[in-house]
């Protein structure tokens, strides 16, 4: 786009498909933010969680297709439409099309259940990624922030925090401690990698 933008934050679209409690959380931290902005909450599931939060704060949403999205311009003109300079995945599921990764090259980060390169890759979401933690009998697990390329959980991981597997850890126990490291940690990265990711 060659006309100036109309704001002059730094602009975030956050990608999600379900609960969207990273996505409240990353809301939360920006909302009177000096310099960086949600713009758009990008969905591919019908009646997930997030889109309520998306209505509730009145940010735009878009609910997207398949076919379009792997098969057609992957919503970057979309994207460009909303003025869009960042994308932060929070429970997005679907592999991001290379075209986008193009578009945003080193400006899409995701955010990952466990201590990647463990339990990564495809299926890896949610508590099969903790079912197979537990099951491996683990002493700890974490989260990782990455960057996004062509590969699921690949790209140059940028922050990893742990915490302890108990031995009377289920699936949902850890789920629970787990989403605890998500929400102190991912918004205060988001930010650190924005505001690095603008400079450069
Ligand atoms: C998080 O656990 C994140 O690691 C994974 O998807 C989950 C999203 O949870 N990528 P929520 O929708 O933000 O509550």
């Amino acid at each position: 786009m060659s006309e100036e933008k109309l704001t002059n934050k730094i602009t975030i679209a956050i990608f999600a498909s379900g609960a969207g409690s990273n996505t409240q959380k990353i809301i939360d931290h920006f909302r009177d933010h000096k310099t960086i902005k949600i713009g758009l909450i990008v969905c591919n599931k019908e009646g997930a969680g997030v889109l309520s939060i998306a209505k509730k704060e009145a940010i735009s949403s878009l609910l997207i297709d398949k076919e379009r999205f792997f098969k057609g311009d992957a919503f970057v003109s979309d994207l460009k439409q909303f003025e869009i300079d960042f994308i932060v995945l929070a429970g997005f599921l679907w592999k991001i099309p290379v075209k986008l990764i193009q578009a945003y090259t080193n400006k899409i980060i995701n955010i990952h259940p466990a201590l990647l390169p463990k339990y990564g890759g495809k299926g890896m979401y949610g508590n099969f990624v903790h079912e197979a933690v537990i099951a491996s009998n683990d002493i700890e697990s974490g989260i990782t922030i990455h960057y996004v390329d062509e590969l699921y959980d690949h790209g140059g991981v940028i922050f990893q925090a742990s915490c302890i597997v108990d031995k009377s850890d289920t699936a949902a126990t850890l789920a629970k401690k787990i989403h605890s490291l998500e929400h102190l940690h991912y918004p205060r990265i988001v930010e650190e990698v924005v505001e690095l990711r603008n400079r450069s």
